[in-house]
């Protein structure tokens, strides 16, 4: 499986699309505010060259408000930052990275709109650049990039593992998992992190910022089951589907989602081995699937509601694997057997309703 060919967040701004369901990473997105404008105002303060201009990029952007609120967050601390030193903004770049299925083109039909909405004086002047490609790979010429931002795609393998187990009845790392397939998934996660970091210290000028923010886990054990709640719907539902005859089980069983979810230990040690990057603040927080709730619930039917946002937000994020090993003719099934399934889950304990993420701040070494 090439996830470079085929996975994509799904495009457009219609009601299955990515656009219209990623209120959950937004709210990740949004408990790292505070960090991206500490990060930036250094930058700005201790780079003399930042004064003048700032080189920004945005990995795995993906499509929709967050993309633009990422850029929204970084210009409007360049703008406070200039008020404060009673400097000019300095003009930024902004680059925004995603794999080539990304829909870039949704994206930059709502840029002039996004660009002629602001009204501050002290805006920076801003020029985006769409860069398609993997972030396992250099997308930049060497020391030309004083920011990187990445939020919820790095827990996405390079490719899913070779396996010498079946992970039979699971499609993440759970209590069932032989240990052979969490190592192989751990041997991925660490083969791909440490190659992004590489990249990124050699695209970044000394001083350069970095802060990724992913799925993640509160404690060293990778087959717990904390960061996988969202997945285990769609492993029953698939099992459901196949004591029913309409999955085949061989499919099931070597369906396995490439997903790595850190801990904040393992990042310190790959980073610390990877020597290039001082670490400025690392650490997990959780977001609520109760971020999910919008005015146009009835309150009585609030949980229903809940649940059938996270299971089109799910569906924005992983059709496009699921219909590549499945087909497409399940998905409106698998996807509806998925909110009941988390229904239940959910009733029977609410601490299942909500998702780690580990964020880390990082300077490149002069
Ligand atoms: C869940 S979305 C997150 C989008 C956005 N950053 C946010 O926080 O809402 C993950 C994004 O990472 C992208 N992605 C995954 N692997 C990638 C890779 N190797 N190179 C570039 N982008 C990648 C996916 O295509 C997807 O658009």
């Amino acid at each position: 499986m090439d996830m470079v060919k085929m996975f994509h967040m799904n495009g457009g701004i219609g009601d299955e699309s990515y656009s219209s369901n990623s209120g959950l990473q937004r709210a990740g997105i949004m408990k790292t505010q505070g960090s991206i404008e500490e990060a930036i105002s250094e930058l700005y303060k201790n780079n003399p060259s930042c004064t003048k201009t700032i080189i920004m990029a945005d990995l795995g952007c993906s499509v929709g408000p967050n993309t633009l609120l990422v850029s929204s967050i970084v210009i409007n601390a360049v703008a406070k930052t200039s008020l404060e030193l009673g400097l000019k903004s300095p003009e930024v770049q902004i680059n925004l990275n995603d794999l080539p299925t990304n829909d870039f083109n949704t994206i930059f039909t709502s840029l002039p709109e996004h660009q002629e909405n602001s009204t501050n004086d002290h805006l920076p002047l801003c020029y985006f650049t769409g860069v398609p490609g993997s972030f396992f790979n250099r997308l930049f010429p060497s020391k030309t990039i004083n920011f990187i931002h990445s939020s919820y795609g790095l827990h996405w393998l390079s490719k899913r593992p070779e396996l010498e187990e079946i992970n039979k009845g699971s499609i993440y790392l759970s209590r069932t998992t032989p240990e052979s397939v969490s190592r192989a998934y751990y041997q991925q996660f660490q083969k791909d992190f440490l190659g992004f970091l590489k990249c990124r210290s050699e695209e970044l000028v000394g001083g350069g910022r970095m802060i990724l923010t992913l799925l993640g886990r509160t404690n060293d054990d990778s087959r717990d089951e904390e960061s996988y709640y969202v997945w285990r719907p769609l492993a029953m539902a698939l099992q459901e589907m196949v004591s029913e005859g309409l999955v085949d089980e061989e499919k099931f069983d070597s369906f396995n989602i490439p997903l790595y979810t850190p801990s904040t230990n393992e990042i310190k040690n790959l980073v610390e081995t990877q020597g290039f990057f001082r670490i400025d603040r690392l650490e997990h927080f959780y977001v609520y699937m109760e971020t999910l709730k919008t005015d146009k619930f009835d309150e009585a039917y609030e949980d229903e509601g809940i649940v059938r946002a996270l299971a089109k937000s799910m569906r924005a994020a992983s059709e496009s694997l699921v219909a590549n090993h499945f087909g497409e003719a399940i998905l409106d099934n698998v996807f509806t057997r998925y909110a009941k399934r988390y229904a239940k889950i959910l009733s029977c304990n609410k601490e299942k309703g909500r998702y780690v993420s580990v964020t880390v701040s990082l300077i490149k070494k002069e």
